[in-house]
């Protein structure tokens, strides 16, 4: 299995490419169902989680063309519109296809998806909202079926109990193909969720409201093609951003969306970086002083995201003073926080409080990733680290960031991928 390597203490210096946006991928490669016309897309960063979701399209009965800065999704002909349980296991967000699905053909069985690191993660909320539109949803030996009336999907009002990110994409997607109109309450309101409606307007579809808590659907009889270009990473950006800060560096970061991490920047600026935003596509991050404690309270957008916690609590690790992080996303997300004390933090987890006294000397050793962000948080320590740090499992590393080794090594840091 493979592992990264890092010599820390190097500061990183130079610019670094943000890719796109994993999570408004993914949906927007759902959304390729709604349609039998070409869909191009652009921007699709190169990882795994990208690379599964076509699997599963494929599977679905799509057809892929890629060139080199596009693909290209049909889906026409019989589709089969089933989510197994090999591909729903390795990525919740298979659950994404359960809209358009039903939408589309009518029916969807897609695999619950089981355990996860960070949480229980349930699906109910979609599956509420999927009733509201007219299906009826049974589950049956690990999968649920939804199966759309005779006549199709019917418009009808939804009120999440809480913002859903996936929740709120599902449900937009199965009401573009819905009878009459419907209203998403309480909907999420993440850049991700915004940049899946430009993408459904482009199809055809009629929403108002995408951005807001009050989302609006005027159903269509059909969809057509698209052309569309994902949006920056906002999360790749934020951790970036981090790595110019731990590592004493000073990062220039291209093809950004500063609107979009404007919670992060504003914690960074309370942690005593510099950050400026020359242009509507680039953030500079420098940190020539020392740092500064600093609180975090996730939320969702616009609060300070979920998938930064990590990333700052690294950071916090280098901040003088105390600083405090409140988890209110997911209920299970300190995984990151123990492989930390081992390199050296002093982190008390109480709930969903964790307390980081800083600054500590963090040493490197072996640590294990156990998600995604968890993985990024290690690397960051591991930049700031005395010695050598080796992250292990970093297979969910691969899933969500685009050449993060290359990357990182462009700019100046001490990290290799070793098998
Ligand atoms: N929830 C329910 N029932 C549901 C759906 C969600 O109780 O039916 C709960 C969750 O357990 C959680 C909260 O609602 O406590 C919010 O979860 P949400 O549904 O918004 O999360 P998600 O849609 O499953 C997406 C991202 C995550 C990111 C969260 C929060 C994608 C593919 N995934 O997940 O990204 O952490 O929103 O912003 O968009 C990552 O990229 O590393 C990642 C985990």
């Amino acid at each position: 299995m493979q592992k990264l390597h890092i010599e820390g203490g190097r500061p990183l210096f130079g610019h670094v490419p943000i890719s796109g946006a994993k999570n408004a991928a993914l949906p927007a490669l759902a959304a390729t169902l709604l349609t039998a016309d070409t869909v191009r897309l652009r921007r699709l960063p190169n990882v795994v989680d990208i690379r599964t979701m076509t699997t599963l399209l494929q599977n679905i009965g799509s057809a892929v063309k890629r060139s080199p800065d596009s693909c290209e999704f049909v889906a026409k002909g019989d589709l089969d519109p089933v989510a197994p349980y090999d591909l729903v296991k390795t990525m919740r967000a298979s659950s994404l296809v359960l809209g358009p699905l039903a939408g589309r053909c009518g029916r969807a069985r897609v695999s619950l998806p089981g355990g996860c690191a960070i949480g229980s993660r349930p699906i109910d909320m979609h599956l509420a909202g999927l009733r509201s539109l007219g299906a009826t949803i049974r589950q049956d030996r690990g999968y649920i079926e939804a199966l759309a009336p005779r006549g199709g999907l019917v418009g009808g009002r939804i009120h999440f109990r809480r913002p859903t990110v996936t929740g709120t994409e599902d449900l937009l997607m199965a009401a573009t193909l819905a009878k009459g109109e419907s209203v998403l309450g309480n909907a999420a309101r993440e850049p991700e969720v915004v940049d899946l409606a430009n993408l459904l307007i482009k199809m055809g579809a009629r929403i108002r409201g995408a951005g807001t808590s009050t989302i609006r659907v005027e159903g269509v009889a059909e969809l057509g093609g698209a052309d569309h270009a994902i949006i920056p990473d906002r999360i790749e950006t934020g951790t970036y951003m981090v790595a110019a800060a731990i590592s004493g560096g000073d990062l220039t970061l291209d093809g950004a969306q500063p609107e979009h991490v404007q919670p992060v920047i504003r914690k960074m600026r309370s942690a005593g970086c510099e950050v400026e935003t020359p242009d509507a596509t680039t953030i500079t991050v420098a940190n020539g002083r020392p740092l500064i404690s600093v609180d975090v309270t996730t939320r969702e957008h616009p609060g300070f995201p979920t998938d930064m916690q990590a990333q700052f609590m690294a950071l916090m690790t280098q901040c003088e003073g105390e600083s405090t992080v409140h988890e209110t996303v997911f209920e299970n997300r300190f995984m990151h926080a123990l492989e930390l004390q081992r390199m050296g933090a002093a982190i008390t987890i109480d709930g969903s409080f964790a307390n980081v006294r800083g600054k500590t000397r963090l040493s490197g050793t072996d640590v294990m990733a156990s998600d995604l962000r968890a993985s990024a948080c290690l690397v960051l320590a591991g930049l700031a680290a005395e010695g050598r740090t080796v992250v292990h499992r970093i297979y969910h590393l691969q899933r969500g960031y685009e050449r993060l080794a290359d990357k990182l090594q462009a700019v100046g840091a001490n990290i290799r991928v070793v098998d």
